[in-house]
């Protein structure tokens, strides 16, 4: 297994991507924070499955993280993802600096409405402008033809389609399914935060809201949230959002329209999110 190709600088970067546009081959981008999981390898499957070359970046973003939330002790190993990386047949991993990608002087502010107003704009009201303002330049570093994001982050996913339609933003956005144990829980890099007692309890977060899509696609989810809400709050989750939106506007449901269900809560001091179709 050879290892995978690191790059630091956006000259660099340039030069291997424009090296494979020349010789007529297809580069995805899967945009990613690091401590990856099979999620995240999934990811890079679905971006070979668009294209001949793979590009994934690794970056814990700053200003997407409130100054009291987890930035400081977010996992970090990037040895052991450029090992996960390998097998998969990543072809190269842009792995910038904090300065390179935030330089002195740094400005400009992707800020997006629409899709991120409310959910998680109410509990981290500048997440998405970071979110936004990352992809932003990882797309125009990169130059790939398309970029993968899970649905796993489905408000996430749905704001980045709206920022690349918005900004004519050359490539497409490619979603890929939620990838879970088990037992149901959504993968995620901060499932290592969970107690061993709080990880028992964490795929309840699933049931409940497989069990509100499943209401909501026989005509109300209203009884299915209240039971919803009263179940996780008994099993001591602390319930940011669990709500039932439009699947694309995640603006109020329309019966005539595809629904999302969505949820966040805290398990101890571990925010879990996820989301199904309805
Ligand atoms: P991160 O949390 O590392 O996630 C990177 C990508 O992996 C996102 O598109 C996310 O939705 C996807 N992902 C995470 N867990 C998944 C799972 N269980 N199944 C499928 N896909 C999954 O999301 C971010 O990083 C950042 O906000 C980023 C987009 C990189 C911008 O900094």
């Amino acid at each position: 297994m050879s290892p995978v190709d690191v790059v630091r600088t956006v000259p660099e970067l340039r030069r291997k991507v424009a090296g494979w546009h020349a010789a007529g081959e297809g580069v995805a981008l899967v945009p990613t924070m690091g401590a990856l999981h099979e999620g995240h390898l999934q990811l890079v499957r679905i971006g070979h499955r668009r294209a001949k070359r793979c590009v994934v970046s690794i970056f814990v973003n700053p200003t997407q993280f409130a100054p009291h939330e987890d930035f400081n002790r977010y996992p970090r190993d990037e040895a052991a993802d450029l090992s996960k990386l390998a097998l998969v047949g990543c072809d190269l991993v842009w792995a910038p600096d904090k300065d390179d990608m935030y330089p002195d002087g740094f400005a400009t502010r992707v800020v997006p409405a629409g899709a991120a107003e409310g959910l998680e704009t109410d509990f981290r009201p500048d997440f998405f402008g970071g979110v936004a303002t990352v992809c932003t330049k990882l797309f125009q570093q990169v130059g790939a033809d398309f970029a993968v994001f899970g649905e796993k982050d489905y408000q996430q996913l749905c704001v980045i389609r709206q920022t690349v339609r918005d900004l004519d933003l050359p490539l497409d956005i490619v979603a890929a399914a939620t990838v879970r144990e088990s037992d149901g829980l959504a993968m995620s890099s901060r499932n290592r935060y969970l107690s061993t007692e709080e990880r028992g309890a964490a795929p309840m977060v699933h049931r409940v809201i497989a069990d509100i899509a499943m209401a909501a696609g026989k005509g109300s989810a209203e009884a299915a949230i209240a039971e919803g809400r009263q179940k996780l709050e008994a099993a001591g989750f602390r319930i940011d959002y669990l709500e039932v939106r439009d699947a694309e506007t995640l603006k109020a449901p329309q019966p005539w329209r595809a629904k999302r269900v969505l949820v966040a809560a805290w398990l101890g001091k571990t925010r879990l999110i996820d989301n199904v179709a309805a």
